[in-house]
């Protein structure tokens, strides 16, 4: 029995048939399966790992690989703070220190309710908002430690849930049109190859 849903593993079939490879579906399978659970668990590994044609290690490999990707369970907001020159000049490891003590959670730590994961970050492209964070992939900056709080406490009551939806979650709207899956080259193609 799939550990994916059955409209997920319907969406899958239909991502896996976009590509003239099946393997080439592999990253955005990740994607799918952390929508539905925020992270990347072994069993949604497994169903991706068949539905591609690689082995379970191999999804496990390459989704270790990207940092937006999670093989260990993560809150429902991940915070993540950028540290490079731009945020570090304006800030940056004053305000993590701040988050850490006001979260109670270091870098790499989930809050006890599951709310907030805290992240390190390499520059997010958004410089021009340093000290600046993500949460969920969505920028938020420049911000101080009042301003982080402010964020945290609207966050943790829902009030940004238009904005910021739960972790894993890239977009609310699949799209329904243009490139189309099955063309007769690409099947059998995929034929040839699995
Ligand atoms: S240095 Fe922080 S976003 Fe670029």
């Amino acid at each position: 029995m799939a550990h994916l849903s059955d409209e997920n593993m319907e969406r899958a079939r239909r991502l896996v048939a976009v590509y003239p490879e099946r393997r080439s579906a592999l990253i955005p399978l990740c994607h799918l399966a952390q929508g539905q659970d925020g992270w990347l668990t072994p069993e949604a590994m497994e169903d991706i790992a068949e539905l591609v044609g690689v082995t379970p290690a191999e999804v496990y490999g390459t989704a270790t690989f990207y940092d937006m990707l999670h093989t260990e369970p993560v809150g429902r907001h991940v915070i993540a703070v950028c540290t490079n020159i731009a945020c570090m000049l304006e800030g940056a490891y004053e305000l993590l220190e701040h988050i850490e003590e006001h979260l109670g959670a270091r870098v790499g730590q989930t809050t006890e309710d599951g709310e907030f994961t805290v992240e390190e970050a390499e520059c997010l492209a958004g410089c021009d908002a340093a000290p600046c964070v993500q949460v969920n992939h969505r920028f938020f900056g420049p911000l101080d430690s009042a301003g982080f709080d402010r964020l945290a406490d609207d966050l943790r009551a829902g009030r940004l849930a238009g904005e910021v939806p739960r972790h894993g979650v890239l977009c609310r709207v699949e799209r329904s049109v243009g490139l189309e899956a099955s063309s007769a080259e690409g099947a059998e193609r995929r034929e040839r190859t699995s």
